[in-house]
């Protein structure tokens, strides 16, 4: 009697410590005609309702389960398959950017924002026919629902920021999920409907981050440091100008107005070097380069 109470204890020990390390507890898969179900319960709640590409790599990583190896032929077909299916998606949806945008093209993001002069701006990017990538923040953008809808109408793209410009990389895993999580649930109340991308604040990630943000995470590769010469246009117009090439992602702020004066004064000046303005996901999609959750872009040149 002692004996078996003992031994129930050292297993629920074994459980708990598997659990604490993150490994399944319990998992099963079930593979349809079109469709893979897995349900893997973990410490983190059960990981059921990822994509399966993506749950799949998940469950590989913290389980050999044997139901896992038994199906892996059909799994991979599967996979293969909703692969195929989502690069024809992106090739249709590519089509008649390829034939607008024919230039040299750059993404303009604005991060921290909406702020008072975001809507400068919009008039800006309006007259110009450019696109941009607002990369909000929840507690900002929750007080300014109308200028979210307006991006959303002229054509922009929403990217989540965070709520709170916390570092992610000091953050508990489900506090990443919630910062990310409420943001996007604003930007998707003003009406955007596309996929959120996400930017780290500070551009600061690792591997927790990566899983948390189930998104793509979009960095840059053009700092123009406006925030540091803030109030000084002609700086962060040279600075633009300096580093912009074909294929680059540009950071800039719109919470400042000599950021918008500059971004808008460096657009007339590229345009007349043959350049176009798009969004990060035109940016991409143009490019042929598919954005994948948990994966780090910096730009959409060549090698980068
Ligand atoms: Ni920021």
């Amino acid at each position: 009697m002692k004996k078996g109470r003992l031994c129930r204890r050292i297993a629920m020990l074994f459980v708990c410590a598997a659990m604490l390390a993150g490994a399944a507890a319990y998992t099963s898969i079930h593979v349809g005609e079109e469709e893979i179900y897995i349900k893997a319960v973990t410490s983190r709640g059960v990981l059921a309702s990822k994509k399966p590409e993506q749950l799949y790599k998940s469950v590989k990583n913290i389980v050999s389960a044997e139901s896992i190896h038994t199906e892996k032929d059909k799994v991979d077909a599967i996979i293969e398959k909703q692969r195929k299916e989502e690069r024809r998606r992106r090739e249709e949806q590519a089509k008649p950017l390829k034939e607008r945008y024919t230039g040299k093209l750059v993404a303009f993001t604005f991060d921290d924002g909406p702020g008072r002069y975001t809507n400068k701006l919009l008039d800006g990017l309006k007259e110009r026919d450019a696109h941009a990538t607002f990369m909000v923040l929840g507690s900002c953008a929750v007080n300014n629902q109308e200028v979210l809808q307006r991006m959303t109408q002229e054509g922009h793209q929403i990217g989540c920021h965070s709520w709170s410009h916390t570092d992610f990389t000091k953050l508990k895993p489900d506090e990443i999920e919630k910062e990310i999580k409420d943001t996007i649930s604003v930007i998707q109340d003003a009406g955007y409907k596309e996929r959120c991308v996400v930017r780290p604040p500070y551009g600061a990630y690792n591997d927790e981050v990566k899983k948390e943000a189930s998104a793509p995470l979009i960095l840059w590769n053009v700092d123009t440091e406006d925030w540091r010469h803030k109030g000084d246009v002609k700086t962060v117009y040279n600075n633009i100008l300096r580093d912009a090439h074909d294929g680059a992602v540009i950071l800039l702020h719109d919470i400042y107005e000599s950021s918008v004066d500059a971004a808008l004064k460096a657009m007339d000046t590229l345009k007349k070097e043959g350049y176009q303005f798009v969004t990060v996901d035109e940016l991409f999609l143009i490019r042929d380069i598919p954005l994948e959750d948990g994966t780090i872009y910096y730009s959409a040149k060549a090698g980068s």
